[in-house]
């Protein structure tokens, strides 16, 4: 047990609640979203999109507009507005930037992977992501 300090751990906190809640909401129907197209950047084919879409909409949505996920955060702009590549993705979850907290501690590799997924099956893709 540690005391909690200062926004970021607050953040931290509740991301990690969120992740609970989620993990335990995601029942073994969703399982696998297998069939994820050759063209999308190396999104992992065991990505749980459905974990993601969750995920995103708890963590990510406050600050983003996803129309797929029905979100309209206005601080980080509109996902959906241009082409996200999987790995640049990945990178601005773990790592943030421009504004964006960094998300690498919060989250399992295996919900970063559900999240970036989501995300870049969501958004237009143009085949020439940022990678
Ligand atoms: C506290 C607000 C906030 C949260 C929460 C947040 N972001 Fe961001 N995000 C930003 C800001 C600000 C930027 C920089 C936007 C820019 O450069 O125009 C950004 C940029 C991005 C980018 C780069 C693409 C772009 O439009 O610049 C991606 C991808 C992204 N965020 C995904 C996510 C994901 C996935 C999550 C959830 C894990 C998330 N963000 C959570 C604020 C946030």
């Amino acid at each position: 047990m540690h005391r909690i300090t200062g926004s970021r751990g607050r953040l931290t906190a509740v991301l990690g609640v969120l992740a609970v809640i989620a993990a335990v909401a995601v029942s073994p129907a969703f399982g696998r979203q297998g069939n994820v197209s050759a063209h999308n950047g190396g999104v992992p084919k065991s990505a749980n999109l459905k974990l993601g879409k969750t995920l995103f909409i708890a963590a990510c949505g406050g600050c983003h507009t996803l129309a797929a996920a029905g979100t309209k955060g206005k601080r980080g702009g509109n996902l959906g507005s241009e082409p996200s590549g999987y790995t640049a993705i990945v990178t601005q979850i773990k790592y943030g930037g421009d504004g964006m907290p960094a998300f690498g501690t919060a989250f399992a590799k295996s919900q970063i992977v559900a999240i970036a997924a989501y995300v870049s099956k969501s958004t237009p893709y143009s085949g020439a992501s940022a990678d």
